[in-house]
């Protein structure tokens, strides 16, 4: 499957549009449409549900995206730990990075420093895309700035927060003070998050403006190790649920040079995509870096005290994060299917996260009697709180072929047995299967 081919049925079926089309686009921004918004909302309501309904020991929060930019000092995003290595054409000012540039000629930049990249550049002479000299590297914060209020002096800068985790470590001691949790407990927070990338890239994989799940889950240090396997397999478990093919999955161990800034240990998950095997989402163990980080330029102490002993300790977190947008692109090349004997695409969508359960069709459009039954068939459903389509137009052929492209995994069929028995045909979309049930008894 080429990426092309997933990016133009996202588009043709209402699954995700490029950002601001209407004005020649946004580079690295997408509007997720009404099929997309679907999927998005049931992936999101699955982790909800999985990491925080599920379980005692996790409590989701929603912090707000601007905060005090103290805590971006304090978290070392303003620092050089959150920028990339950008290079420049000196002639048509375009940007790239470094890195990328170096990597897509064969050189590896693993664990290499702005200064061994510069060198890698001089040394073998590269050139821009566009054949142009290129500038120094220069490091280039990611984080888009903006201004409180109506001056735009520099005291008012705030920041769009580059990830959702700050706003679970500056509510640590709140959750503390009022839930009295015990160790080890977790925060999970779905949504935005913002970063300045110099080259998004690769549909929604790498965009400027994207949704992260993520979940900081506090312990004792004596007590990572142990946790750290759960939540790995809890991740991998998580995956498959929701339909990423793990055949195509690779646990990677970073190396020390490779990793961010506040990280002890990390584990990426990386995914075969149709441009290469890149990161999907992954497992960080924080230490204590964050809370002690905030004690410390907050002045208030981030400290547990725990319940027997009332001992004082600083807790680690370990942080199992997923990017929200590159997981559902990992879901919809794990379930894209081209079925070239029966001539169709279908999208093999696990039933809890496809746009719609059921489409209802009467099997001739033009016939009152069966368009009033499918009407009645398509009423009953959607009265149980299901997302269902109503499909009517063209032949039953090219309405099974619609929907296999969206995932819908069963199509009902009213027709003139309906009409006699009330049972309806139920078509399934993977075995293509064929039988007769009545609409309640579904
Ligand atoms: N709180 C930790 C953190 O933000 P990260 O690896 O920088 O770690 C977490 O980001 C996840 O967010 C990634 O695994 C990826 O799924 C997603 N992500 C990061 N940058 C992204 C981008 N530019 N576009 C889309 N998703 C992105």
């Amino acid at each position: 499957m080429k990426l092309n081919d997933l990016v133009s049925l996202c588009q043709r079926r209402g699954f995700i549009y490029q950002g601001s089309q209407l004005y020649g686009g946004l580079a690295g921004t997408w509007d997720y449409g009404p099929l997309g918004v679907e999927l998005k909302r049931n992936l999101q309501n699955l982790w909800w549900q999985r990491f925080v309904t599920d379980r005692d020991d996790i409590y989701g929060i929603d912090s707000a995206i601007l905060m005090n930019s103290g805590v971006w000092r304090a978290s070392g995003h303003t620092d050089a730990g959150f920028a990339d290595p950008l290079v420049e054409d000196l002639v048509t000012n375009q940007r790239y990075r470094a890195d990328q540039l170096l990597e897509e000629l064969g050189h590896e930049t693993a664990g290499l420093s702005v200064q061994q990249m510069g060198e890698l550049i001089a040394k073998h002479d590269i050139k821009s895309p566009k054949g142009n000299q290129l500038s120094a590297i220069r490091q280039f914060n990611m984080m888009f700035v903006t201004h409180i209020g109506a001056t735009a002096k520099d005291e008012d800068v705030v920041y769009l927060r580059p990830e959702t985790a700050q706003g679970m470590f500056v509510n640590f001691k709140n959750v503390v003070d009022s839930l009295q949790p015990d160790l080890p407990f977790g925060l999970a927070q779905i949504g935005k998050a913002f970063r300045n990338e110099i080259a998004p890239r690769d549909f929604i994989f790498r965009a400027r403006e994207f949704e992260q799940m993520e979940i900081e889950y506090f312990c004792l240090p004596q007590d990572k190790e142990e946790l750290w396997q759960g939540w790995v397999e809890q991740m991998r478990t998580f995956l498959a649920g929701v339909g990423v093919d793990l055949s195509l999955v690779k646990e990677i161990d970073i190396p020390e040079t490779d990793r961010a800034h506040y990280s002890q240990k990390t584990i990426d998950f990386e995914f075969e995509f149709p441009f290469g095997q890149r990161e999907l989402c992954g497992l960080a163990d924080r230490g204590d870096f964050d809370l002690a980080n905030h004690q410390q330029a907050s002045g208030k102490s981030l400290e547990y005290i725990t319940k027997g002993d009332q001992k004082k300790v600083q807790p680690h977190c370990l942080e199992p994060t997923f990017g929200v947008d590159r997981l559902i692109l990992a879901i919809l090349v794990s379930s894209y299917k081209a079925d070239q004997k029966n001539d169709r695409i279908y999208l093999d969508l696990p039933v809890d996260l496809a746009p719609f359960r059921w489409a209802v069709s009467p099997l001739l459009g033009n016939n009152p009697d069966l368009v009033a039954r499918a009407r009645q068939v398509y009423d009953q459903l959607k009265s149980r709180g299901e997302k269902v389509a109503w499909d009517a137009s063209g032949n039953i052929g090219k309405r099974y072929r619609r929907q296999d492209e969206i995932g819908t995994p069963a199509c009902l069929v009213v027709d003139h047995q309906t009409l006699e028995d009330g049972t309806v045909t139920v078509r399934d979309r993977n075995s293509l299967s064929q039988t007769r049930q009545l609409p309640q008894e579904i």
